[in-house]
């Protein structure tokens, strides 16, 4: 065969990637409690699984090798209070909830007999806006169906903002309002979540949630945690922390040190604890790293890329040919300074993200990696 021809074939071959997941989902078919389930899977792997979508609601649901498991444990937990806010800015202080509401599900009040529920903001109804139009009570009402974020942009344009409620004496004022002006309907008022309070057990801010309807059904406050199933384990419901159910761990196929380390450190920290330092050979995997490096502590964070002067070359320590490359203009030519100090390589953690030679006695944070390469 011809020789270039035999080269151009062989660096094919070898720049050939098989792409590999961003982190691995482990079934554990042992029964414990969410916070037993929360220590199996920190000790042995990552932590309680994370989904951020639906790729990784497959895969996770792909590893779990029993079928006739019902319900599982993922690493979603209610951490938090619901906190609720005025459309006007002000914390709510006073609250007049109806029983049993709110339910956890829903973002946005309204008012049904002078009691609060909570309800999706999606829905229409009509409202009461806070006017300084109506000097005898302050409050107009909008005989319109809307949805709440609607509802607040028109209050705020052509009055003053969606009805905040600040005590007693105000709900029953706006309650007359309400039978003055022979209003059927329930109606919209200011008040609405200011967050999600169910939060991954890893601390991701995934907003990811697939929960089947009328959940997270938390009435009594008992179900502060998340199972899949029954079965087709495709419904997320809230359940009570302290069942003993299977779980699945996930493991982080990338890992972040915030250390400062010499190149040479890191390559034997991520070896020892690990599997490598990180190398990157597609734009999947870059993504990836710049989604990991958003926290890293130094401006800089080692890469397994290194500079061989013998052969004026960049090769990734795994023993990967340098075939994908992100280099910033200037870095990565070849041609490096050879007398005072091996370079080395790492990925900026800031603007364009892209990789720079760097001495290797810098001392960077570092990219450990779980890829079997
Ligand atoms: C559920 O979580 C809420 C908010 O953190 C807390 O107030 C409540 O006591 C928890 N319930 C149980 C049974 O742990
Ligand atoms: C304000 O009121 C006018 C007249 O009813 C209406 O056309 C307009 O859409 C309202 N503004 C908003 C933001 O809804
Ligand atoms: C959390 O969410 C915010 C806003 O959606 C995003 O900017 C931030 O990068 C996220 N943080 C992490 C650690 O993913
Ligand atoms: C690593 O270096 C950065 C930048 O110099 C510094 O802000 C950070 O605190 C250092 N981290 C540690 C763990 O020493
Ligand atoms: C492996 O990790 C442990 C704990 O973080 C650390 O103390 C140790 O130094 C690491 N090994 C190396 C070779 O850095
Ligand atoms: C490598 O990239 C950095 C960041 O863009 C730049 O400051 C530096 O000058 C480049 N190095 C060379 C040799 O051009």
């Amino acid at each position: 065969m011809d020789q270039t021809l035999y080269f151009i074939l062989l660096l094919i071959a070898l720049c050939s990637v098989s792409e590999c997941v961003q982190r691995q989902y482990h079934f554990i078919n042992v029964r414990k409690t969410w916070t037993e389930a929360q220590r199996h899977c920190r000790e042995n792997y990552t932590d309680l699984a994370t989904v951020d979508n639906m790729t990784d609601m497959n895969e996770l649901k792909k590893s779990v090798n029993d079928g006739g498991v019902q319900y599982i444990w993922i690493g979603l937990q209610r951490t938090s209070v619901d906190k609720w806010q005025w459309s006007s800015g002000e914390p709510a202080l006073y609250l007049n909830w109806k029983p049993e509401q709110p339910d956890g599900r829903d973002e946005c009040a309204f008012m049904k007999n002078g009691k609060w529920e909570d309800w999706q903001c999606s829905n229409s109804l009509t409202f009461i806006c806070n006017s300084s139009n109506n000097m005898n009570t302050g409050l107009v009402f909008v005989d319109q169906m809307k949805n709440w974020r609607d509802a607040q942009s028109f209050c705020r344009q052509n009055h003053t903002d969606l009805v905040s409620v600040r005590n007693q004496n105000e709900n029953q004022q706006i309650q007359k309002f309400i039978n003055d002006n022979h209003i059927s309907n329930d109606v919209w008022i200011g008040l609405f979540r200011v967050r999600d309070p169910w939060q991954w057990s890893d601390q991701s801010n995934s907003s990811f949630r697939d929960w089947k309807t009328n959940e997270p059904d938390i009435v009594g406050k008992l179900k502060n945690c998340t199972v899949i199933g029954p079965k087709a384990l495709d419904q997320w419901h809230a359940d009570s922390c302290s069942n003993q159910l299977p779980f699945v761990c996930h493991e982080d196929k990338l890992i972040l040190i915030t250390e400062n380390l010499t190149w040479t450190e890191a390559l034997r920290h991520c070896r020892q604890n690990y599997t490598d330092l990180v190398s990157v050979h597609s734009d999947e995997r870059q993504r990836r790293v710049m989604n990991v490096v958003k926290g890293a502590s130094t401006e800089a964070v080692w890469l397994g890329l290194r500079h061989s002067c013998t052969v004026g070359l960049w090769f990734w320590v795994s023993g990967e040919t340098v075939c994908y490359q992100n280099w910033a203009p200037g870095n990565g030519t070849g041609d490096e300074d050879c007398v005072s100090a091996v370079r080395s390589g790492a990925v900026q953690s800031g603007g364009d993200q892209r990789w720079i030679s760097r001495p290797e006695h810098d001392k960077l944070n570092f990219i450990c990696s779980r890829y079997e390469e």
